[in-house]
């Protein structure tokens, strides 16, 4: 990856014979792409002469601006076929990128991905053999691979004598005196170069996403007035204006320079352009670009890449907020930048507002406008909206209703006014959640069409639902159903004192009893799966302003009172490291649970996920010792004491803080205090079981050696187990024991934790007290209050540590990394999720 590419003479290796002409010799020195070619020229999009990227992109150079080679790793536009990130060949683009040239003028593999400035076909790609063609007539013409006619530039008959690449980035079919008779420049697509220019009517549009190149529904245009953004079609919305003043309204052009976008007048050329958008003055190539979330970046050549700058709009757009894709359709973005989605009605789905129950213009029945209090519309001026006005509200709404194509209403009126002006949206982007402490002279008010779920629904206000650029991912405390029938429940014999015990009074703390078809509605019917344990599985769900996860036990066969004494029980446990329980459901044979929610998911996709940015320390010593506190709750701080026995990444969530927090209680076995030790039979999760399963003698000192083992895997940032590792590796226990032995343990600590350096006296400590929980003598082991004060410093570790982590005499501690294949009975354990 890191040689260098030397292209190839496209002349020989590129260019085929047209059909009518015949080959030129193009440039004197062979190694290079010439900058102009002319007619009777033609190119085949072949492997030949490529250059491949890191990330899978493929450029194809056909035209070399003569500006290559000024500077070492200097970018320089080059013309040709561009396809990737990942190119599968079925897709290149023809057009003008910037690639990074090295002082010979070499085009260089080992630099980010070519920048596209200008492409003819984003809306047609063309597959590997596709031929570019400067006809005699002088048309430079694009075919796909099987012949068929793609793009052209129109221009046979009008003298052309060859194409150039400019120094500008400007791709110029010339004539015989050398005059431009086409440019790319005219044909803009969503970058602007230093030097470029939009003319009236001329617009920069975004692609359509990210990820899809094809022309979007965003863009930037010139016109009379200045630069406006636009967003969406039939019609389209305006999201921005940039004005010029009035000397200079019917503008010739508004043009990019080094330092500013400027307009120029049309009359006097003699006066000076109008400096419309200031912007830092670069010291080297730069570019502006519209991006399908609708901002206007400027970015700049540093050294080895590309580089944000500044924000364009930034003068015209205040915030983040104000951006019409800001949440995407229907989302509500609020002043920090977080989005929701009008909840009943709407559900996230990735980054989405999704509605339940879609509208559709055929099924009329039970469609209703909603309002959607405190929000605001960034299309303040109704472009591209069916504007009525000293209409009456309930006559906005019902204009919106009469018109299918009609998706929301605004209404707007002055303080004290009844009649007002009514906006009607056929297409709705992000809102904005209103500041209320700014007084205004008008009220405004944005209602919504949506299918009436059913009245209970109705009558409650449109609640709004958060959702964070990560996953909710789903909570699975509470497996009650797994739960055997050993009865060790204090809790027990109250219960059964309750002759009809199918409540618990909703007393402050204590968890809330639901319906079945309150849940059913809250869950939107079950619909919104985020995660799935052994017991059961797991659905998002919305109960006033919150968002819960509802787990629905799987085949229950329990008494009620056993249920109802297990949900008492379990929602007495009140902990800030703990997942909280709201309620449950008993009904028929529906058995349901609610807990909180937890926006970050579960521990163990940070963890081991390479594509989650990595804890530093101070993240990773915090969720350590958050479960160790939940733990320690468990173990000695509740009136009975709860052994946990599945402590895994899987099973500690993480809230919007990373606030860790121990879920599933589902195999906790609760044991009296004064008995220390229960027989059981084996459960747990493959990787985190303690060793004395093996001897059935199970006590707390069970949950620190799992709790051992999860400290051990967020250091090294790795499972226990880990198939895709090589055999050797396989099982990080017997890393450690030989790490240990040969007083290597910092080789192992996970690399992606930058700050390791920084903080290695604390980390070979955390280490050591990952050690002392894995010892295999349950004895040995801290208690979890021990682990605490060593966390916090207050407490030392233990000498003399046994560096035995690895039980070789027995089979099912296959070297001590007990496997699937190796339990006696894998019904009893819950398998990873
Ligand atoms: C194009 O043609 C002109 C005159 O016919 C010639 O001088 C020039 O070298 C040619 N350029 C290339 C790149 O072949
Ligand atoms: C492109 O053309 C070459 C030569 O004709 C041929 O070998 C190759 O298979 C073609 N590639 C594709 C993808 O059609
Ligand atoms: C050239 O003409 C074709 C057909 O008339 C048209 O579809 C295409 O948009 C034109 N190309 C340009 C660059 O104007
Ligand atoms: C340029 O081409 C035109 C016709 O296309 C011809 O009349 C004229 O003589 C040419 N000029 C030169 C300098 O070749
Ligand atoms: C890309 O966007 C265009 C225009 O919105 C759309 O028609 C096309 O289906 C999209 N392609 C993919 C692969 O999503
Ligand atoms: C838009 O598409 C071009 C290809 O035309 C691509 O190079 C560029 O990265 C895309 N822009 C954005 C903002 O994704
Ligand atoms: C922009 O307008 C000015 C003033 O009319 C004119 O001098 C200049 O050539 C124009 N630039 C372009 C690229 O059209
Ligand atoms: C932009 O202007 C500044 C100062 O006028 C100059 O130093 C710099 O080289 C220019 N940048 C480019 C890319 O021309
Ligand atoms: C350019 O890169 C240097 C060195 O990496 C860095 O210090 C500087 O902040 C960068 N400039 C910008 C504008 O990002
Ligand atoms: C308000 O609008 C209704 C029609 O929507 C109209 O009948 C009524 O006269 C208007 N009232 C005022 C005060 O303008
Ligand atoms: C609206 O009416 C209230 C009560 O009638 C009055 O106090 C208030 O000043 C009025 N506001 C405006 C802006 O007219
Ligand atoms: C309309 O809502 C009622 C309940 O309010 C429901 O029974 C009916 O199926 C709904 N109709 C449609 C078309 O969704």
């Amino acid at each position: 990856m890191q040689q260098l590419h030397a292209l190839l003479f496209c002349a020989v290796a590129g260019v085929i014979l047209a059909a009518s002409g015949s080959l030129r010799a193009q440039r004197l020195d062979p190694k290079l792409p010439s900058s102009a070619a002319n007619t009777s020229t033609s190119w085949t999009n072949s492997a030949d002469d490529q250059i491949r990227y890191g990330d899978g992109s493929v450029a194809r150079v056909v035209l070399l601006s003569d500006s290559a080679g000024a500077s070492n790793d200097a970018p320089a536009f080059a013309c040709g076929f561009l396809c990737g990130p990942a190119c599968d060949h079925r897709s290149f683009l023809f057009g003008v990128f910037l690639v990074t040239t090295n002082s010979a003028g070499d085009v260089v593999a080992a630099a980010p991905r070519p920048v596209t400035v200008w492409s003819a076909n984003r809306d047609r790609p063309v597959p590997d053999n596709a031929t570019l063609q400067l006809t005699d007539a002088g048309d430079l013409v694009l075919h796909s691979a099987d012949g068929a006619f793609v793009w052209s530039t129109n221009t046979s008959g009008l003298a052309v004598a060859g194409v150039r690449l400019a120094d500008s980035g400007d791709l110029v079919l010339f004539d015989n005196r050398s005059f431009p008779v086409w440019q790319s420049f005219d044909h803009p697509t969503d970058v602007l170069v230093p030097g470029q220019y939009l003319r009236p009517g001329m617009r920069l549009t975004a692609n359509a996403s990210a990820a899809n190149v094809s022309e979007g529904s965003l863009y930037v245009s010139a016109g009379n007035d200045g630069l406006s953004g636009f967003v969406g079609h039939d019609p389209p919305q305006l999201y921005f204006t940039a004005p010029v003043s009035n000397s200079m309204k019917l503008l010739a052009n508004i043009t990019f320079l080094n330092g500013s976008i400027s307009a120029f007048g049309q009359s006097s050329s003699s006066s000076s352009p109008e400096i419309m958008i200031s912007l830092p003055v670069a010291r080297s190539v730069q570019f502006i670009r519209v991006e399908s979330d609708g901002h206007m970046r400027l970015y700049g050549w540093n050294l080895s890449s590309w580089v944000f700058i500044h924000e364009v709009l930034h003068k015209y757009i205040a915030g983040d907020c104000e951006y019409p894709m800001a949440c995407g359709s229907y989302g509500i973005c609020s002043g920090a930048g977080r989005c929701s989605c009008p909840a009943t009605y709407f559900r996230r789905a990735s980054l989405r507002c999704e509605p339940i129950n879609p509208i559709s213009c055929q099924n009329t029945k039970n469609i209703t406008m909603v309002k959607l209090p405190d929000v605001t519309y960034f299309n303040y001026d109704g472009s591209g909206a069916i504007v009525h006005d000293k209409v009456t509200q309930p006559d906005c709404l019902s204009g919106c209703l009469a018109n299918c194509s009609c998706k929301a209403a605004y209404f707007k009126t002055r303080v004290n006014d009844t009649n007002g002006t009514c906006f009607l949206q056929s297409q709705l982007f992000s809102l904005q959640e209103l500041q209320t402490a700014v007084p205004s002279l008008y009220n405004s008010e944005a209602f919504i069409k949506v299918v009436q779920i059913i009245k209970f629904a109705m009558s409650r206000p449109p609640m709004k639902k958060t959702f964070g650029t990560g996953m909710l991912i789903g909570i699975t405390i509470g497996s009650v159903a797994l739960i055997l029938s050993i009865a060790l429940l204090i809790t027990m014999r109250k219960c059964r004192q309750r002759e009809d015990g199918d409540h618990i009074e909703h007393l402050p703390g204590m968890p809330r009893k639901f319906s079945f078809e309150e849940l059913k509605l809250s869950t939107w019917d079950f619909s919104k799966k985020i995660g799935e344990g052994a017991s059961g599985i797991v659905f998002e769900g919305m109960i006033e302003n919150e968002s819960v996860a509802v787990k629905r036990l799987e085949s229950v066969a329990r008494r009620k009172e056993e249920f109802l004494s297990e949900v008492q029980t379990i929602g007495s446990i009140h902990h800030v490291n703990l997942v909280r329980m709201i309620g449950y459901c008993i009904e028929k044979s529906h058995r349901l649970l609610v807990y909180e929610c937890m926006s970050n998911g579960s521990l163990d996709r940070w963890v081991f996920d390479e594509q989650e940015s990595p804890f530093d320390w101070r993240t990773r010593h915090k969720i350590v010792s958050d479960v160790a506190r939940g733990l320690c709750y468990l173990h000695e701080g509740c009136r009975q004491r709860i052994v946990h026995l599945d402590i895994k990444p899987q099973n500690i969530l993480l809230d919007d803080q990373f606030n860790a927090k121990l879920s599933d209680f589902g195999l906790a076995k609760l044991v009296d205090r004064d008995k220390s030790r229960v027989m059981t039979r084996m459960r747990g999760t493959p990787g985190y079981l303690a060793p004395e399963w093996l001897t059935s003698t199970i006590t707390e000192k069970a949950d620190v050696y799992s709790f051992g083992v999860v400290v051990m895997e967020v250091m090294c940032g790795r499972r226990n187990l880990d198939h895709s590792q090589p055999e050797e590796a396989f099982c990080l226990m017997r890393l450690l024991q030989e790490n240990a032995r040969n007083d290597k343990l910092l080789d192992m600590i996970d690399r992606r934790m930058e700050d390791m350096q920084l903080h290695s006296e604390d980390v070979m400590r955390m280490m050591r007290l990952a050690m002392w929980c894995l010892q295999l003598d349950s004895n040995r082991r801290p208690s979890m209050s021990t682990i605490l004060k060593v966390l916090e410093d207050a407490s030392a570790v233990q000498e003399n540590l046994d560096f035995n982590f690895v039980i070789t005499s027995s089979s099912i501690f296959r070297e001590g990394c007990l496997d699937e294949s190796d339990l006696p009975s894998s019904s009893v354990l819950s398998g990873p999720r």
